[in-house]
């Protein structure tokens, strides 16, 4: 099996001061950074944009997971990409030509990403999985961060890692949303490769104990 990702979410870091945290969780072993970036109309809340991941850009070595919670994501993808975005995620539900958006994202030597809400069939996006390089599978619906795991979630990952090796498709899969110790197992025994997690590391005392948590803990063990 290949080596889990943690991805934490700035989403819970502190807002004042962003830069401490960020090198905080590069420090503690933390793989990618996830930045959310909402908009107030596809989920009921507002966050960062393309300024804050250029700054961000500047202060870490982390790649840099940006997730588009954003309607008509079109407008803004190749912005982030500039800004240094090294993963792009869009969301099926948003996109009104997901081909021609992957491919934009392509197009700006970012790693295309594609996101479907809980209540979307994993079905749906057969056709775009070997565009990606991943899928990110949604635990929570989305626009918070400290949610509780929708549990299944896990049939729904298992779906689509059957998808992907049917279709000999190399994306990996991620999970965003109420990941914490309890979970992260379960998502890795269903097929999960990198996990998003902020209250849970964000919220303690120990990022780096958490994290090697995260990633160590395997389904069963
Ligand atoms: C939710 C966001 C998540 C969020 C996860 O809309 O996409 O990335 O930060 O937060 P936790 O890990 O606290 O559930
Ligand atoms: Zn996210």
């Amino acid at each position: 099996m290949n080596k889990i990702l943690i991805a934490p979410s700035i989403l819970a870091a502190d807002y004042l001061n962003f830069g401490r945290d960020i090198k905080k969780v590069e420090q503690a072993g933390a793989d990618l950074l996830h930045v959310d970036v909402m908009d107030g109309c596809f989920v009921p809340n507002i966050t960062f944009g393309m300024g804050l991941v250029k700054s961000i850009r500047k202060i870490t070595a982390m790649p840099l997971d940006v997730h588009l919670m954003i309607v008509k994501p079109e407008r803004y993808i190749e912005r982030f990409a500039e800004a240094g975005a090294d993963y792009i995620t869009i969301h099926y539900e948003a996109s009104g030509n997901l081909r021609k958006d992957l491919e934009t994202i392509r197009k700006k030597k970012a790693k295309p990403g594609i996101s479907i809400n809980p209540d979307t069939p994993v079905k749906k996006i057969k056709e775009a999985l070997e565009l990606v390089d991943l899928v990110l599978v949604m635990s929570v619906f989305p626009g918070f961060g400290g949610q509780e795991f929708i549990k299944n979630s896990l049939g729904r990952i298992q779906e689509l890692r059957k998808m992907l090796e049917s279709r000999g498709a190399k994306a990996k899969i991620e999970v965003d949303g109420g990941i914490n110790e309890k979970t992260a197992p379960l998502v890795i025994a269903a097929g999960a490769e990198i996990l998003v997690a902020g209250a849970a590391v964000f919220n303690s005392g120990n990022y780096k104990k958490v994290i090697k948590n995260l990633r160590d803990k395997e389904g069963g063990k």
